[in-house]
């Protein structure tokens, strides 16, 4: 039956809860079971806590249970508050068992638990019913006392050794009508005591209806110690004697209980045991082992990993570390870790005596481990290579976990967490962890020398908590660190085609440590397509190709046949986004057609003048404001530059953009002579440039009045042919040649993004005011 079950026949039913001695106890955590030869109160330390004492009630009243009351009177306390565990069992001829024909034993204990200094009694009632038939002779070695009980109706001829014969030849003189009793030591004897002397020393000797029963602690000072292969044995040789009439009835009482505790090995509890102790020709010999007080069959222990093996007069068992019905604990001590092990091994060899007597020897022997303590290892699995920390600690127990972990001061769990701790299990029921972490990862510092050492640092203190209560726990601090030699930043090979320079974006092994930029802009593929650019996947790397005149260039040397063009990659720290690298590459091209609006305002424009029949004369070009000639020119091109502000340009505000507009003005020069020309005149086609600057970059201006762009501007050229030209030149009284502002788009612009734009616009209406109304 389950201890559960019996727990709520045997222990809810009793309880006095009327009277307030007796609590609830919390189901599921007390068992009360009836064994072959004993009564058993198991409980978990966890609910009543280590101070627990029990007091034994009969007829005759309460008795505490002291250490030496329960020697005498058959009771083992085995409290393991560290285990969880702890058990009261009882001797079926303990003293208050209501004993009925030795068949039924009927047992009364007050368990007292004081938690918190506060007192509860329990009562704790139960009958037990012998289900194993009593063997003629029956001894109990058990923790704390020796019980040898023999059926009084067997008689046997005397074929006994000396000390035997000496003994009763001494009784028959002795004898009386009370019972008497006399104890040997080797070849000692001792006087005759009576039973009550017996019993003041400690002994137990009583008679049921069916059987002698002997009960004495360990060590008495009438008991032998001897050694038996290695292992101490516990003898107590004593003959009960008493004449009736003329008939003397002797006794002999011997009981032997060997004492072996065995020993461990990394992976084992060992208990060796002697067979043979007080008595030697055993007969038909029937060992089985079990635990906690319960024999099992030979193939059930065998499933749980218990080995027996006799070996000449002695047994060995071995019982793995982790078999069940052993008892495992972890512990905590100044941060170290270390686990113990119990397994409360339970014996029995039955044989035919000396005396052809069917005998049952029973051992209850606690085989506890000492501390072990594990070996707390951690381990550097780091491969340089994989860039990424490779960390292994353990070795642990099952009921060790991982429960916190902190990553240079932080602490980490959670789903990243999981993603990269793994468990790691053992075929020796044991575990580690691993820890992953990419060396690029967010928390892990990084330093990077100007001399291109790369070190990546990562400290780790590891938390694990012994399981389930986790109230122990222990750590590990450990440090990694992986180190690179001759890191530096990358710089791209590049070339110059025909219509634009191209870079072999090849970042090399720790592409993860850099981020590449164009200009200020993070070269990513969608900026890259927005602007024009390819970026090419190809099986050596990224190509980028950059197009003449796509965002980024920088021109220079801009003259009526070439110029030259500069474009720029950065390489930047990924972290602290800090330039770290420069890939410079300029060319030279071929000028065609160019319009070139830098940052700071400056138009530069290389016009296709072939439209007009003989560029330089009868016509002299200029921008709006005639004073802006070209800087060179000749038949088939002119070369202009300006500032934006300058040379008549008229501004226009669109919804993000500011535009500069300008226009290549022809007029006959011999009209320039005399001031500007006041009348329309023909020309084959009107060529406007212009210059946008996105209004993001253009704080500065509104802030400073001057003009000042964080970008260059986006040029343009348009031909527009057969245009009549109209009276263009720049005239400053002129309001038409007011910068061309469109106040409702401002007034728009301001409702729709107040504070982005306000400031713009408050500047251009006052601009234009300014203008219409000077
Ligand atoms: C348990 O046994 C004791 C002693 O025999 C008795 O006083 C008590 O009433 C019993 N409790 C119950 C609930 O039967
Ligand atoms: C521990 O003892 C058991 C039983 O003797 C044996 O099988 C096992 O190999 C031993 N282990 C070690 C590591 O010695
Ligand atoms: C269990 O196995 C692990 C991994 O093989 C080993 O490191 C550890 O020492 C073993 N522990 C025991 C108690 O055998
Ligand atoms: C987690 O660890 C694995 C390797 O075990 C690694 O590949 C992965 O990048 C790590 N993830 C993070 C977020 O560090
Ligand atoms: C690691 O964590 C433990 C427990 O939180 C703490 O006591 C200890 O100081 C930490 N060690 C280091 C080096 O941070
Ligand atoms: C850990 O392993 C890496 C890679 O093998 C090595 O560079 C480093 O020195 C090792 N030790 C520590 C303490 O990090
Ligand atoms: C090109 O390669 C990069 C990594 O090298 C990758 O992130 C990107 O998705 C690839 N693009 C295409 C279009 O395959
Ligand atoms: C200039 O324009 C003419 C047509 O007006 C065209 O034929 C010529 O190719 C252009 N030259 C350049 C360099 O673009
Ligand atoms: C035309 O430009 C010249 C030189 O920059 C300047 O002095 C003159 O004032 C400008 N004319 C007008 C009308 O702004
Ligand atoms: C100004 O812009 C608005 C809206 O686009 C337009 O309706 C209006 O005609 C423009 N005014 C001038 C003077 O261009």
């Amino acid at each position: 039956m389950s201890p559960v079950a019996d727990f709520l026949i045997g222990v809810l039913v009793v309880c006095l809860l009327a009277s307030g001695r007796c609590a609830d106890l919390p189901t599921g955590t007390f068992g009360v079971d009836c064994l072959d030869r004993y009564f058993r109160l198991g409980f978990d330390t966890t609910f009543t806590g280590e101070d627990v004492r029990f007091e034994a009630v009969d007829d005759t009243g309460v008795h505490p249970i002291t250490e030496q009351y329960a020697a005498e009177c058959g009771y083992s306390v085995n409290v393991r508050p560290h285990l969880g565990f702890a058990e009261l069992r009882a001797s079926y001829f303990s003293c208050t068992a209501l004993n009925e024909d030795d068949e039924t034993f009927t047992f009364s204990f007050n368990m007292i638990v004081t938690q918190d200094g506060v007192e509860e009694t329990y009562d704790v009632n139960k009958t037990c019913t012998l289900a194993l038939p009593w063997s003629s002779r029956e001894l109990n070695c058990e923790v704390n006392y020796m019980e040898l009980t023999m059926r009084k109706d067997v008689h046997f001829p005397g074929t006994k050794g000396a000390h035997w014969t000496s003994a009763v030849d001494n009784v028959y003189g002795l004898a009386h009508d009370d019972w008497q009793v006399l104890f040997q030591k080797g070849d000692q004897q001792f006087s005759p005591i009576t039973l009550s002397t017996a019993e003041e020393n400690g002994y137990t000797i009583s008679m049921t209806r069916g059987r002698y029963v002997f009960r004495m602690p360990y060590g008495q000072p009438d008991s032998t110690v001897t050694l038996v292969d290695g292992v101490t044995v516990d003898t107590v040789h004593a003959t009960l004697f008493t004449r009736k009439g003329w008939t003397v009835l002797v006794v002999d009482l011997l009981a032997a209980c060997p004492m072996s505790d065995g020993f461990y090995n990394d992976s084992s509890l060992v208990w060796l045991n002697p067979l043979e102790t007080g008595e030697t020709d055993q007969q038909s010999q029937r060992l089985r082992i079990g635990a906690n007080g319960q024999l099992l069959e030979p193939v059930e222990a065998a499933a749980r990993g218990y080995n027996m093996e006799v070996f000449g007069s002695q047994v060995q068992v071995t019982i793995p570390f982790d078999a069940v019905g052993g008892y495992k604990k972890s512990f905590v001590q100044h941060n170290i870790y270390s686990e113990y092990y119990l397994f409360n091994m339970y014996f029995e060899n039955q044989f035919i005596d000396v005396n052809q007597m069917d005998t049952r020897l029973r051992q209850y022997r606690p085989l506890v481990s000492p501390l072990l303590s594990w070996p707390k290892i951690c381990i550097n699995q780091t491969v340089l290579s994989e860039h990424t920390f490779t960390v292994y600690i353990g070795v642990f127990a099952e009921d060790v976990q991982l429960t916190a972990l902190m990553l240079t001061g932080r602490e980490y769990i959670g789903d990243v967490m999981n993603a990269n701790i793994s468990e790691v299990f053992h075929p020796n029921f044991t575990h580690g962890y691993t820890l992953g972490m990419r060396f690029n990862h967010p928390i892990v510092p990084m330093e990077l020398s100007e001399e291109g050492i790369l070190q990546y640092t990562l400290d780790m203190n590891f938390t694990l908590s012994i399981m389930p209560a986790m109230v122990e726990s222990f750590y590990h601090h450990a440090t990694v660190v992986a180190v690179f030699k001759d890191v530096f930043p990358p710089i791209f090979e590049a070339h110059c085609y025909e219509k634009g320079i191209s870079f072999k974006l090849d970042l090399g092994p720790f592409a993860y440590l850099w981020a590449v930029y164009a200009g200020p802009y993070p070269l990513t593929e969608v900026f890259a397509m927005e602007q024009g650019y390819h970026l090419i996947n190809t099986s050596e790397g990224q190509i980028l190709n950059v197009p003449l005149f796509s965002t980024g260039y920088i021109y220079k040397n801009i003259g009526m046949k070439t110029f030259e063009a500069t474009f720029e990659i950065l390489v930047r720290g990924l972290k602290s986004l800090k330039v770290k690298g420069t890939t410079v590459k300029t060319c030279q091209f071929a000028t065609t057609e160019l319009i070139v609006c830098s940052p700071k305002g400056h138009v530069t424009i290389v016009a296709n003048m072939s439209a007009i029949p003989s560029a330089g004369d009868p016509y002299r070009i200029s921008l709006l404001n005639r004073t802006c000639g070209a800087k060179e020119s000749d038949k088939s091109s002119a070369l202009f530059t300006f500032g934006v502000q300058t040379c008549g340009t008229k501004v226009k505000l669109t919804n993000d953009f500011v535009v500069y507009e300008n226009e290549v003005v022809f007029e006959p020069k011999i009209l320039t002579e005399k001031g500007p020309p006041r009348l329309a005149m023909e020309a084959p086609e009107r060529i406007t440039v212009q210059c946008a600057y996105h209004l993001s970059g253009l704080y500065r201006l509104f802030q400073l009045h001057k003009f000042v762009s964080d970008y260059a501007g986006v040029g343009s050229i348009r031909h527009d042919p057969h245009f009549v030209q109209q009276k263009m030149a720049f005239d400053g009284n002129d309001p038409a040649a007011a910068p061309l502002l469109n106040v409702s788009i401002a007034e728009e612009i301001m409702a729709d993004k107040p504070t982005k734009y306000s400031k713009v616009v408050y500047f251009l209406k006052d601009l234009v005011t300014a203008r219409f109304h000077p």
